[in-house]
């Protein structure tokens, strides 16, 4: 084909979205859902590859046409902005995101320009009931029965905002067990994407290529950018069942054992407040450096061993155990679960969870808790998180701060009261409305008000 040639190519700049056939549940779905895929709206025509980009592939190129370049900056966290950077380096050089495969959805494992893993991405649509998640009996099950599926405590498709939010509330409190996340932006080749939307990048490529003045007219080169929540990758850590069943059989020294146990309560501040749906032992990490002798040999090696309980502190290596509180998706429910028994915190049946909480942990969250002016701040921040999604809904938004508001409460008198953690989750639910009135912001009323009777067990 020359420069100068015409070709019969209608291009489409509407988004996929606005082309999918609308489905209805039962076995129509499948039947138009796969002949979506096999529509081809793109003439078969064979492009010669791009001369000008070795090793840069094209079609992951993020944001080509100059829009949005500001999403993934965050002035107040130049630290993040260039993680964020690296990895969009990366993508361009081919070094994709990678998904996880024991993921219930869509989660990918991102690198860094040398294929370190940096971070963990969950796109906003392949949620666990996203429209692309790769796990289509979940979509299914969504379609065809929503009551009986999925949690319908929680609001669908925002668990990307859960995610960012549990961190925000990990920071406010100081509590440093959630990884840094954040929601930004990223495309990848690997994502899961709809064949059109694959289609309409290969054929703009190659418009771009081939008539450089016309591709100029073009919003975005490459396939779309994904909303998701980016949260920093935490190295040396295992799942928590892992370490759990470790510590049955080769408890923690005592000094280890209480490090771990303020570890365990933030844990449960953290999830009792965002009222986490989710809290199984796969879904925290543990980290335990056991206690090491080291000791210079004849011959000039260093030798490490394990400590016994017994040794003189002094003289080892100091060990060290962090949690960190991943998979924070399934939180911020707008109403409470009929029965904490229905989304139960797993970490409820450990050994740990049976001491009241500790000094330290009273006087870390007491003093801000205490303060209606924090909860305030607290909700302020999450509304400005939470209003940036499409589907923002204030009313819902209110009664999400309505539970967390309860749970606060609760919480708070929990502490006061020297409870433990089972006893916490004891007590009865109860959500803090703010009442409508016309007062000026920081001056609400609210109302407390207690769950209805609970059955033993519901959906939700
Ligand atoms: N921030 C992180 N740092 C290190 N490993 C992580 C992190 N987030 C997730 N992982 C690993 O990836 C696995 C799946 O992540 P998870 O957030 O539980 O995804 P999903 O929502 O798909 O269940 C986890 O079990 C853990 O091993
Ligand atoms: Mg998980």
């Amino acid at each position: 084909m020359s420069p100068g040639e015409t070709v019969g190519i209608l291009v489409d700049t509407s988004s996929a979205e606005d082309r999918e056939p609308e489905v209805n549940c039962t076995a129509a779905v499948v039947s138009t859902a796969s002949s979506a895929e096999d529509i081809s709206l793109v003439p078969q025509v064979s492009f010669e590859p791009a001369l000008d980009s070795p090793g840069i592939n094209r079609e992951s190129q993020p944001l080509l046409g100059g829009l949005d370049v500001s999403y993934n900056q965050f002035p107040d966290d130049p630290g993040f902005s260039e993680l964020v950077w690296q990895a969009e380096v990366a993508i361009d050089n081919g070094i994709f995101p990678e998904r996880i495969s024991q993921g219930s959805s869509g989660s990918y494992f991102v690198k860094n320009p040398q294929g370190k893993i940096i971070g963990v991405f969950k796109p906003k649509d392949e949620e666990p009931y996203g429209r692309l998640n790769p796990k289509w009996t979940k979509w299914m099950h969504k379609l065809c029965c929503p009551c009986c599926f999925g949690r319908s405590c929680l609001i669908p498709n925002q668990g990307y905002l859960s995610e960012a939010a549990a961190y925000l509330v990990d920071a406010k409190l100081n509590l440093q067990i959630v990884p840094k996340t954040r929601v930004v932006k990223l495309v990848s080749e690997t994502f899961h994407y709809p064949r059109i939307d694959r289609q309409k990048a290969r054929m703009k490529r190659a418009i771009m290529e081939q008539f450089p003045n016309v591709g100029l007219r073009f919003n975005r080169i490459g396939l779309p950018p994904k909303v998701g929540s980016f949260q920093l990758f935490v190295e040396g850590y295992q799942d928590a069942d892992y370490w759990l069943r470790r510590f049955e059989v080769e408890p923690l020294p005592s000094r280890m054992s209480q490090k771990f146990q303020l570890q365990f309560e933030r844990l449960v501040v953290l999830d009792y407040i965002i009222r986490n749906t989710d809290r199984g032992n796969d879904n925290w990490l543990i980290k335990y450096d056991p206690p090491v002798i080291v000791t210079a040999t004849s011959n000039g090696t260093i030798q490490n061993e394990t400590a016994p309980d017994t040794v003189d502190w002094n003289v080892v290596q100091l060990p060290e155990i962090k949690i960190a509180a991943i998979d924070n998706g399934l939180a911020f429910p707008y109403k409470h679960p009929d029965s904490w028994r229905a989304y139960p915190y797993h970490w409820a049946w450990l050994p740990q969870a049976k001491v009241p909480f500790s000094r330290e942990t009273r006087e870390l969250i007491l003093p801000l808790l205490g303060d209606m002016n924090f909860v305030q701040d607290l909700c302020d921040d999450l509304h400005i998180l939470f209003k940036h999604d499409k589907g923002f809904d204030k009313s819902l938004f209110e009664r999400q701060m309505s539970v967390m508001r309860g749970q606060i409460l609760n919480l708070t008198q929990a502490l006061k009261d020297g409870k433990s953690p089972v006893q916490l989750v004891q007590m009865p639910a109860v959500v803090v409305e703010k009442s409508q009135g016309q007062q000026p912001s920081r001056f609400f009323s609210f109302t407390q008000r207690f769950q209805d009777k609970s059955p033993i067990f519901s959906w939700c």
